[in-house]
């Protein structure tokens, strides 16, 4: 199988490194053509500035969010499997009108939530005891990327945890958020949002662009335990506790705290990604993130900005 993967920036250099290491690389396109010649040359396969003048089979799409609607229609009616890297497209229609193509093609088409496959995510997905859980959040903040010019922090970055949380824990029914701009001209670069979840749990995301320490940390409570995962250091901690705060005056009491640090085998997130996606094509079944999964992540964000806009909460349909 080939393939290509379209947009040589930050993320589509990634993308080629591990698709060259797994054997599957064939060619690179981007329209800056010393960018595509740069990354061409180091993974040794052909360059061009347009998919047309190459042959292959699937497609990573590493472009800025605003191009990946019109790149993946093309791509998708010529029959090529597609990988579309978060968030999946600028607007609600654009991906499902995708989603449909994709289905009269039966083509496989993946999008990029890549912390699905962070082995924190993981660690949870397996623990999860939906029943005596209380409470998720997240808190994901960094600094400004100048980069990023086509989106907000909540569509750039918020969607990650958006995802994780809705795959984590359920769909969401509805969003409160608050936030604004302080630094970006156009777009908000910080944001609280609020979610609430079809099973009637909760969840909260902190996530900024304004912050000079990178922060990626994802928490949730149970009714009998706390745990924490850290997506950079790959690490979980639970800690645990016998005390009853009902039986006890919390102040005096002594907690006797059980604190269990595990450090996750190191895993890279977009290795486990992409061997999804070509086992997806391989044996003709779904990717671990499909279009609806991409389509959910930005009605929820959409969601999320429209309560940011209005000052109130939003259903999420
Ligand atoms: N999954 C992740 O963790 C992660 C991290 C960073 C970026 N991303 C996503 O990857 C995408 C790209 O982001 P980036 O940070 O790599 O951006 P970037 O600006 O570094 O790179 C984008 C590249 O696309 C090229 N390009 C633009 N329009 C094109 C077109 N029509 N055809 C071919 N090439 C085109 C540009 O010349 C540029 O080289 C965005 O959707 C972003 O949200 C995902």
């Amino acid at each position: 199988m080939k393939v290509i993967v379209i947009g040589t920036g930050v993320m589509g250099k990634n993308h080629a490194r591990v698709l060259s290491a797994l054997g599957y690389l064939s060619g690179v396109v981007d329209v800056d053509e010393k960018r595509a010649k740069e990354v061409a040359s180091r993974f040794n396969v052909p360059w061009a500035k347009s998919p047309q003048e190459l042959n292959f089979d699937a497609a990573v799409i590493a472009t800025p969010t605003e191009t990946h609607y019109e790149l993946a229609r093309a791509l998708i009616e010529q029959g090529k499997h597609v990988l579309v890297e978060k968030p999946f497209t600028h607007s609600i229609a654009e991906g499902e009108e995708l989603i449909e193509l994709a289905k009269e093609q039966n083509i496989v088409l993946g999008v990029g939530h890549i912390e699905r496959f962070n082995p924190i995510v993981s660690f949870f997905k397996k623990m999860n005891r939906d029943g005596n859980l209380i409470t998720i959040g997240a808190k994901r903040v960094s600094s400004f990327p100048s980069r990023i010019r086509d989106v907000g922090v909540i569509m750039d970055i918020g969607v990650h945890d958006i995802d994780v949380l809705r795959y984590l824990v359920a769909e969401v029914a509805e969003v409160y958020a608050r936030g604004g701009k302080i630094k970006h001209e156009k777009y908000e670069d910080h944001a609280s949002i609020l979610l609430g979840f079809k099973n009637g749990k909760n969840g909260y995301i902190e996530t900024n662009w304004l912050t000079p320490k990178k922060i990626r940390r994802l928490w949730l409570t149970y009714d009998d335990c706390y745990a924490e995962g850290d997506y950079i250091g790959q690490w979980v901690e639970i800690s645990s506790s016998k005390m009853r705060v009902d039986e006890f005056n919390v102040y005096d009491a002594e907690i006797d705290l059980n604190i269990r640090h595990i450090n996750l085998r190191r895993e890279e997130p977009l290795k486990r990604e992409l061997v999804d996606f070509l086992g997806a094509i391989e044996n003709h079944k779904a990717p671990l993130v499909t279009g609806a999964d991409g389509l959910m992540a930005i009605k929820i964000a959409q969601a999320a900005l429209r309560s940011l806009n209005t000052g109130r909460s939003v259903e999420v349909d």
